[in-house]
């Protein structure tokens, strides 16, 4: 049994913690954080997965950008621990974080990650959306919350603020 709550204030280095366990080192050097930086998180959609005795398994966080000169949101990152994966916490962190997306009134979604893995959600290549190089364009994913939210943009994604 695993909870979902908003990550607090006092739960951000221990999700970052959890990503420097769950990701390859220097992570923070790829293009996709330059789109973070100084720009806050969505807070309200960026959420933890904790077991019954309160340790963290998982979370998931969202920032605001720009893609072709649209608001979207970049999901990511999520990451579950290593000990605690395919027992569908990823599944769960990212379908509730949607739910909430779309009630919140976002249009669109976009992550730069494993087709494979995101199809599953919906997620399918943004041919006409361009992150910051070395990015593999095989690898730049989106997902309409509201019918037709891709349609018609194009363009590089660039930092919200
Ligand atoms: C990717 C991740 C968040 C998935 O979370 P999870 O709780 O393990 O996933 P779920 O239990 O919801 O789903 C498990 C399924 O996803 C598959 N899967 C996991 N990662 C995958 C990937 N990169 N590509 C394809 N399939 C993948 C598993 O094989 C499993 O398949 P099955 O349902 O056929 O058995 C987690 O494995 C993780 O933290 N990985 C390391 C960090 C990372 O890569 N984050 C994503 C950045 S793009």
């Amino acid at each position: 049994m695993f909870t979902l709550t908003p990550e607090t204030t006092e739960d951000w280095w221990e999700v970052e913690a959890l990503y420097d366990l769950c990701f390859a080192p220097g992570r923070t050097a790829l293009s996709s954080y330059r789109l973070r930086d100084g720009v806050a998180p969505v807070a309200e959609l960026c959420l933890t997965a904790r077991d019954r005795d309160g340790i963290l398994a998982g979370a998931i966080r969202y920032w605001p950008i720009l893609a072709g000169g649209q608001t979207a949101l970049l999901l990511g990152p999520v990451a579950v621990h290593p000990t605690r994966q395919a027992e569908g916490i990823g599944g769960l962190l990212i379908r509730a974080s949607l739910h909430r997306a779309r009630d919140e009134g976002w249009s669109r979604v976009m992550l730069v990650g494993d087709a494979p893995y995101y199809s599953r959600f919906g997620f399918a290549k943004l041919s006409d959306i361009v992150m910051p190089p070395p990015t593999n364009p095989d690898r730049v994913l989106g997902l309409e919350l509201r019918p037709g939210a891709w349609q018609g943009i194009a363009g590089e994604v660039t930092r919200a603020q």
